[in-house]
């Protein structure tokens, strides 16, 4: 079985200017030291307007985070008035966008045919796609937990060969949870993320679906990292609220502390 490494990743999703962003990346690179990076992968996904000054902050420091973004077109380029292309995030040496966030879904209408060409695309420029999926709490309590995931992984990944769907990194995000401060329970998270992983190994077979790495995401604190980390099937957490606050963050990618 691969070992697979875990990653923490914060979505600031849209919070930050591009001063307070150096501030608070400088910030967590001052907390974090090369034990932390060697155990985890730690990534963080300012708005666009903040990537740049981040990304330079990172770069002349140093600083071994991840670039992210959370959100891009799939065209290359054209007449697309607002919206971003994968080629230049790359470019600005963005490595993983976080793809089909519910926000998203529910707030701009993202369907799981946009998630399937943004996740194409963002591989297309050598990225690595963050796919969100997840339940509203009217599917949990209907019982249609598994049904929705199983449908947004297989569609997410259609087209998409085994070997590029092993580079891909899941964020099974259950919407209930998302800035509630009601988290899932660790089993129940577990659960719902071996379903995951068996609509990856449906979608690109179980090689694929043994190196995908699979977070949970919603209402992760310092207080509650610890246990969800002690699943195994758990591979890392997306973190909205609590990954603006560097002291937070920290603790939270130090998680077996
Ligand atoms: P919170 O951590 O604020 O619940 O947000 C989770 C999330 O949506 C991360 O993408």
């Amino acid at each position: 079985m691969p070992e697979r490494k875990p990653i923490i990743a914060g979505n600031w999703k849209m919070h930050h200017d591009h001063f307070t962003a150096i501030q608070c990346t400088q910030k967590l690179s001052y907390l974090l030291d090369k034990k932390d990076y060697d155990q985890v992968d730690v990534v963080i996904c300012p708005p666009f307007t903040d990537l740049r000054s981040v990304q330079t902050t990172l770069e002349s420091d140093r600083i071994p985070i991840a670039l992210g973004a959370q959100n891009c077109y799939w065209e290359k380029e054209g007449a697309f008035t607002g919206e971003v292309s994968p080629l230049m995030l790359a470019k600005l040496k963005v490595t993983f966008v976080i793809v089909g966030h519910s926000e998203r879904r529910e707030l701009f209408g993202e369907t799981d045919d946009a998630v399937n060409r943004k996740v194409r695309a963002v591989l297309a420029a050598g990225m690595t796609p963050i796919v969100c999926v997840g339940e509203t709490l009217e599917e949990r309590e209907a019982g249609a937990t598994e049904g929705k995931v199983l449908g947004q992984v297989a569609e997410a990944f259609a087209g998409v060969s085994k070997a590029a769907v092993a580079t891909c990194v899941v964020a099974y995000e259950p919407i209930w949870a998302i800035g509630t401060g009601r988290n899932a329970t660790p089993e129940d998270a577990e659960a719902t993320i071996g379903v995951i992983r068996g609509a990856v190994a449906e979608a690109a077979g179980a090689e694929a679906s043994e190196a995908v790495r699979i977070q949970y995401g919603g209402s992760v604190k310092p207080g509650n990292i610890a246990e969800l980390m002690a699943r195994p099937g758990i591979d890392g957490a997306l973190v909205g609220g609590a990954s603006l606050d560097p002291d937070d963050f920290a603790r939270i990618v130090r998680f077996s502390e």
